[in-house]
């Protein structure tokens, strides 16, 4: 694994839930359809002793949003320790922050949740009879009752990320018993804000001042609450200044999400990327695991947020995950399949080679229709990268020349009577990289061993039950595990 800081120093990486949705049912492709710590030795700390017992306690739940500008310039360093992120947030602004923190970084939330949930009229701080104000005013009642108030494993965390909306300029009551409660010596303590004008305040060096052992990051991220909700890639591009990217966390076993990883965002040089993953479920990084990167049909792409993961039940994904050897797979919506797609797809397979366990003699491609016009673009681009590319019922965009020069294997398949784009496309990129090879001087047998094409007629579709749209039939190819196992047989 590559240290995270510099490999990402080009980069913005934002990842994000975002909400499922259908897949849009356009008509030329079928469907089928990640922290951080500086290198302390982590701390053994306990919560500080407090005169009253935890009223209960909950686990710090993994999850995963913000505009901005950070304040000051410290720089924290990434590291490989367990990172929390604590929040109190009334109105639900800073939560947005603090999940997507959360997301990009890998790190465990934990919300520091009234008892009794703010109303409107508590939270109207220009009525001096109002909670908050008297709450604000009489120290006595500024011991805010948790819903659950102890942070589990509290001693695991090197990293704190701790958000707070701003209040009079100051921190909220909240989060003042929260530094009151716990011992943060040794810990980075990380802070992020919501306000609707003040910024920080100082609440940073208020920070600075409670935990005078921990070392407090002066360059956090503070938004206006009216952007909060588009803020995520700036939460991405500090996180990023920070050196403090999760995704290298992520990939360590303990913090890394396996099996299906959802409706991720990946802010690269080219733009934005929506990729889901696929990490086996014991993975290893002592291990190094083949990759591929599929690309999916046109009705799959990024069509904007109602797309979002309209890609997850492809087969075209999914099988890679089900062969018999472990792979890390990658599939990604893209918003064209010309140029800035190619781009994206190297940057995306680029991202995983650096972040993640990957066998670099074993980094494949598959695409499909729209999807094949994008990888064959990428492959042609990169044909260093990738050892073998799987073309189905798609035309190919990119260049021959490369291929040949790299050896890249590549097995072509298209429906004898593809409605959309007809077989002779198929025939004539085998038939340019057929040539390529020859003109490297490859003799047949050889050929055949990186080279091969599949043109089924309908009567072998047929037999798979498919007897009419032969285009999106295509994506049968992603069942043939003869055709599968042939592109991964391939090595670098
Ligand atoms: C009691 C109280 C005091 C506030 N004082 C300030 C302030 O001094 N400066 C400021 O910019 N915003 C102030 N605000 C606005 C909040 O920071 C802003 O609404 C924030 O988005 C709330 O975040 P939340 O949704 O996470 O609770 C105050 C809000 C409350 C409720």
């Amino acid at each position: 694994m590559n240290e995270l800081k510099g490999a990402i120093n080009m980069r913005k990486l934002t990842a994000l839930f975002l909400s499922l949705a259908m897949a849009l049912g356009l008509a030329a492709c079928s469907s089928g359809t990640p922290s951080p710590s500086e290198s302390n030795t982590p701390e053994t700390s306990a919560p500080q002793t407090s005169s009253e017992e935890p009223e209960s306690s909950v686990e710090a739940e993994s999850s995963g949003a913000s505009t901005s500008q950070s304040d000051g310039s410290e720089e924290a360093e990434s590291t490989d320790g367990n990172t929390l992120v604590v929040y109190f947030s009334a109105t639900g602004n800073t939560e947005q922050a603090a999940t997507y923190i959360a997301d990009l970084t890998g790190g465990d939330l934990f919300e520091l949740e009234p008892a009794d949930p703010y109303t409107d009229e508590d939270l109207n701080y220009s009525n001096e009879d109002s909670r908050v104000s008297q709450e604000y005013e009489d120290e006595a009642l500024r011991n805010v009752e948790l819903v659950a108030d102890t942070v589990e494993n509290w001693d695991s965390y090197d990293t704190v990320f701790i958000g707070y909306p701003n209040w009079w300029a100051d921190l909220p009551m909240a989060v003042y018993s929260f530094f009151d409660e716990y011992d943060f010596s040794g810990k980075t303590i990380i802070p992020f804000n919501v306000h609707n004008g003040s910024r920080f305040s100082r609440t940073i060096q208020t920070i600075g001042e409670l935990e005078p052992d921990a070392t407090v990051i002066e360059n956090g991220f503070t938004v206006s609450e009216q952007t909060v909700a588009d803020a995520a890639p700036d939460v991405a591009a500090w996180l990023e200044e920070l050196g403090y990217l999760g995704l290298s966390d992520m990939a360590t076993e303990d913090q890394v999400q396996t099996g299906v990883v959802t409706e991720l965002i990946l802010e690269g040089e080219t733009g934005t990327i929506h990729y889901s993953y696929y990490l086996p479920d014991d993975y290893d990084m002592e291990t190094e695991y083949p990759l591929m990167v599929v690309m999916p049909g046109y009705d799959m792409m990024w069509f904007g947020e109602d797309s979002s993961g309209s890609n997850l039940k492809w087969t075209g994904f999914l099988c890679w995950t089900e062969l018999p050897e472990d792979m890390i797979v990658v599939s990604a919506q893209l918003t064209d399949w010309h140029e800035t797609s190619a781009n994206q797809a190297i940057e995306l397979t680029e991202y995983f080679m650096e972040h993640f366990s990957v066998d670099a003699s074993r980094v494949y491609a598959a695409g499909y229709s729209a999807g094949g016009e994008t990888m064959s673009q990428a492959v042609s681009m990169r044909p260093d990268l990738y050892a073998a590319y799987l073309h189905g019922a798609s035309q190919w965009d990119g260049e021959y020349a490369p291929i040949a020069a790299n050896s890249v294997a590549v097995y072509i398949f298209m429906a004898e009577n593809d409605e959309y784009y007809g077989s002779q496309r198929a025939w004539d990129a085998y038939n340019n990289l057929h040539d390529a090879y020859l003109e490297n001087g490859w003799g047949e047998d050889n050929i055949a061993s990186v080279l091969q094409i599949q043109i089924p007629d309908n009567g072998w579709f047929a037999e798979r039950g498919i007897t009419g749209n032969y285009h999106g039939g295509g994506n049968v190819v992603f069942e043939e595990e003869t055709i599968l196992s042939w592109v991964i047989s391939h090595s670098k």
